[in-house]
C-alpha cells in the first residue's frame, strides 16, 4: 500500500480519534477506469480463454536481438542512455526513414527515442497543448490520446471515422478546425479498424493545416503492417506535412517486443527542441542496452521491418480463412494486426456484453469496438488480434466457428 507523507493511504487520517477521509482532490480524469485491454486480458486469463483481445504477439522476438541485449548488458551499458537516445540507434532510425520515405532527419536534433509510442504521444501533447487548446482526434480513437489531452488541460474534439469503412470525412474535419485548434492526432494504419489512409487523405490534411500553426502528431506504430501491395502514407513522405509533424513509431510493434516499451519520434528541429524540453522531465532517458541492441539489429537486418507486411498478411489471411463458415462477418483489413468482425447474425447483445460472453462462455477474448468512441457508439463489432501463431489462430477459429446464438 502506498504511503503519502507518513499517512497510510486507504486508512485515512485520525482526528479527535475519528477516521477522516483522505484529502483526495477531484479526479482529473473522472471518466477513466481500468483500460478495456487490461480488463479483457484479465478476463481471458481467468477463464482460460484464447486471448485475441489485447494487441501483442504470442511469438518470440528475433533471437539475435535478445542476444545483442545480453551482449550490451555484459559490456556495461547499464547506466543512463543519452537523453535523446543512443546515437547509434538514432543513426539507424535516420537511415531507415530516408530509405523508406525519402525523408532526411538530423540525428542530433530531430530524432528522439521514447519509452513506447504512448510516452511519445503524451510528451508531444504535454509539450504543446495549453489549457483551453483543442486537439482533433479521430474516433474510434486509441485510448491514450484523450487522457493525455485532458491531463494537460486541452479539449479533445472528435472527428468521425464512419462505420463501416472508417474513412475520414475531410469536410467534417474542416468544420472542426477553429482558432483554438493546436494539434491534430492521426493514426494510420488505424487501430482498431485496420483502415489505411491514402495519398488523397494526406493531401487533404496538408491542405487543411497549410498556413496554420497546427501541429500534427502522426501515430504510425503499424507503419510496417500494410497489406495487398498498398503503400504506407507516412507524414514523412509529404514535405508540406512533415514540416508540422511529429511522426511516431514503435519498436514494440515492429520487432515483437511490446513488453520492452521502446519507440521513437521524428520532427523538424524547432518542434523537436520543444518536445525534448518535456521529454527530459517526463522520462529523461530510455533503457540503454535495448537501444544499443536495436541499433545493431537494424543495421544487420534492415529488411526485417519491410518483411513484416507479408508475414502479417499471411496471418490475416489464415485467420480470415479460419472464420469461413462462422457466424461472423469480417470487415476489410488493410493494415495493423487487428481484424474487425460484425456479429449481427449471432447476437443482438451490446458489444461489451457480447465480448464478455465470447470470452467467458466460448473461450475467445476480443475487444468491443464501442469502447473506442466517446459516446460508446455500438455497431455490434468486435476486434480480434491476429498477431498469434497458427496453432493459436486455428484453435480460436475452431471455437469461433462453433459459436451459435449468444443471447442475454
Ligand atoms: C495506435 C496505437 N498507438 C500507440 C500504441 C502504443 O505503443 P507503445 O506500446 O509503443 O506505447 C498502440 C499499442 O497498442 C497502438 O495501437
Amino acid at each position: 500500500m502506498a504511503t503519502i507523507i507518513g499517512v497510510t493511504s486507504g486508512a485515512g487520517m485520525m482526528h479527535n480519534g475519528r477516521a477522516m477521509p483522505l484529502p483526495v482532490p477531484p479526479s482529473k480524469l473522472p471518466a477513466v477506469g481500468t483500460t478495456i485491454f487490461t480488463v479483457m486480458s484479465r478476463l481471458a486469463a481467468e477463464h482460460g480463454a484464447i486471448n485475441l483481445s489485447q494487441g501483442f504477439p504470442d511469438f518470440a522476438p528475433p533471437p539475435r536481438l535478445i542476444e545483442r541485449v545480453g551482449h550490451h548488458m555484459a559490456a556495461g551499458a547499464n547506466q543512463y542512455a543519452p537523453m535523446a537516445g543512443a546515437a547509434s540507434l538514432r543513426e539507424a532510425i535516420a537511415q531507415k526513414v530516408e530509405t523508406l520515405y525519402g525523408a532526411r532527419y538530423d540525428v542530433e536534433g530531430e530524432i528522439t527515442v521514447t519509452a513506447g509510442a504512448t510516452q511519445a504521444i503524451y510528451t508531444a501533447v504535454a509539450a504543446f497543448v495549453r489549457p483551453g487548446d483543442e486537439v482533433i482526434v479521430f474516433a474510434p480513437v486509441y485510448d491514450s490520446y484523450v487522457p493525455a489531452i485532458e491531463l494537460n488541460g486541452g479539449r479533445a474534439v472528435f472527428a468521425t471515422l464512419r462505420h463501416p469503412d472508417y474513412r475520414p470525412d475531410w469536410d467534417e474535419v474542416a468544420a472542426l478546425i477553429t482558432a483554438r485548434t493546436r494539434m491534430i492526432i492521426i493514426n494510420t494504419p488505424h487501430n482498431p479498424s485496420g483502415a489505411v489512409w491514402d495519398d488523397a487523405d494526406m493531401a487533404a490534411l496538408q491542405r487543411l493545416t497549410q498556413g496554420t500553426g497546427i501541429i500534427v502528431v502522426a501515430d504510425e506504430v503499424y507503419e510496417h503492417m500494410v497489406y495487398d501491395g498498398v503503400r504506407h502514407e507516412s507524414v514523412m513522405r509529404h514535405p508540406g506535412l512533415r514540416e508540422r509533424s511529429i511522426a511516431v513509431s514503435s519498436f514494440g510493434k515492429t520487432y515483437h517486443i511490446t513488453g520492452w516499451k521502446i519507440a521513437y519520434c521524428l520532427a523538424p528541429r524547432e518542434l523537436m527542441a520543444e518536445f525534448r524540453k518535456a521529454h527530459q522531465y517526463v522520462v529523461f532517458a530510455v533503457n540503454h542496452p535495448m537501444q544499443l541492441a536495436l541499433a545493431d539489429f537494424m543495421r544487420e537486418q534492415p529488411s526485417f521491418a519491410t518483411e513484416l507486411a507479408p508475414f502479417y498478411q499471411d496471418k490475416r489471411d489464415f485467420f480470415r480463412r479460419e472464420l469461413d463458415g462462422s457466424g461472423f462477418r469480417l470487415l476489410p483489413c488493410a493494415g495493423t494486426y487487428f481484424q474487425l468482425a460484425a456479429y449481427e447474425a449471432l447476437s443482438g447483445l451490446p458489444d461489451i456484453e457480447f465480448a464478455r460472453r465470447l470470452t467467458v462462455d466460448h473461450g475467445v477474448g476480443a475487444i468491443p469496438v464501442s469502447v473506442f468512441t466517446p459516446g460508446g457508439e455500438d455497431h455490434r463489432i468486435v476486434r480480434f488480434c491476429f498477431a498469434k501463431g497458427e496453432a493459436t489462430l486455428a484453435a480460436a477459429g475452431e471455437r469461433l466457428r462453433r459459436v451459435a446464438r449468444i443471447t442475454a
